[in-house]
């Protein structure tokens, strides 16, 4: 078979005032991911195309768009997925405002963020000195693979289509970094009135999550949001919430460790 063929791309163009699809024919090599033909329609065709990109290697996560109605980084989708017959549909991320084309405004993810209140160093232990068991290391470290390419946060449709929920609602990638300061052994936030996985609730819209696993299924990294954050969180925060015992239990072994 030909190492060179057309492919039938569909490209959302516009703003925010409004767009659509622009059908175009293009030419597609051997071994090429999406990003590449999008940016051969851009020399070729369409030089004011708007696409966010960077690494072009899965690592930076700002090629995130959707395809074929997928949320998938377009540099790690492999044109060779696709039978050559098929017509691509390119649109931007569904869930964020549109900014021009392929490009969205993801500002919502940054604002979560910081409502996320930060790691607190445990009370009179220096900076060097703080020990982790490599069984907490590991546990963590799944979560920190995140590229923050907000593929999750997109495809959850707990705001996909529903903007009104927006303000009480974290998104799975901020729950797990919940989730991941909560099960840090060294994490002091409790002695400052801050009892994360209440707060996950409270705070961050954990009670919108009905564990679908949409999420988990669209991460690049293969992080296993729902099983490995979302679902021990809550089911800490039921303990916690409900169970003074648990709570007072958890306490004193975060004090004697
Ligand atoms: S598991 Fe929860 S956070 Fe993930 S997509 Fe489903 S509702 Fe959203
Ligand atoms: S958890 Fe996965 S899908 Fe979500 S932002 Fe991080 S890397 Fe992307
Ligand atoms: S360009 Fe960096 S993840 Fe795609």
């Amino acid at each position: 078979m030909s190492t060179v063929y057309e492919a039938a791309f569909r490209v959302w163009r516009g703003d925010a005032a409004g767009g659509g699809l622009t059908d175009f024919a293009v030419e597609v090599h051997d071994g090429e991911v999406v990003l590449d033909v999008v940016h051969r329609i851009q020399a070729t065709v369409a030089n004011d195309l708007a696409v966010r990109w960077n690494c072009k290697a899965g690592k930076c996560g700002s090629c995130s768009a959707e395809v074929n109605g997928r949320p998938r980084l377009l540099c790690m989708t492999r044109m060779s997925v696709f039978s050559r017959e098929e017509t691509i549909t390119i649109t931007p991320l569904r869930a964020f405002p549109v900014i021009r084309d392929l490009v969205t405004d993801v500002s919502f993810n940054y604002a979560k963020a910081r409502e996320v209140a930060s790691f607190v160093p445990p009370p009179g232990v220096a900076a060097g000195a703080y020990r982790m068991r490599q069984e907490d290391v590991e546990r963590s470290q799944e979560f920190r693979k995140c590229i923050e390419c907000f593929l999750c946060q997109d495809t959850c449709h707990v705001v996909r289509d529903h903007e009104e929920n927006k303000t009480a609602f974290a998104g799975p990638r901020f729950l797990m970094r919940v989730a991941e300061l909560d099960m840090h052994p060294l994490d002091a936030a409790a002695e400052t009135g801050v009892e994360r996985s209440v707060t996950a609730q409270d705070d961050h819209g954990l009670g919108y999550c009905n564990i679908t696993k949409c999420c988990t299924e669209v991460c690049p990294e293969h992080i296993r949001i729902t099983d490995n954050a979302l679902i021990p969180l809550k089911e800490r925060a039921v303990d916690r919430k409900y169970d003074p015992l648990v709570w007072l239990g958890s306490r004193i072994r975060r004090r004697g460790a």
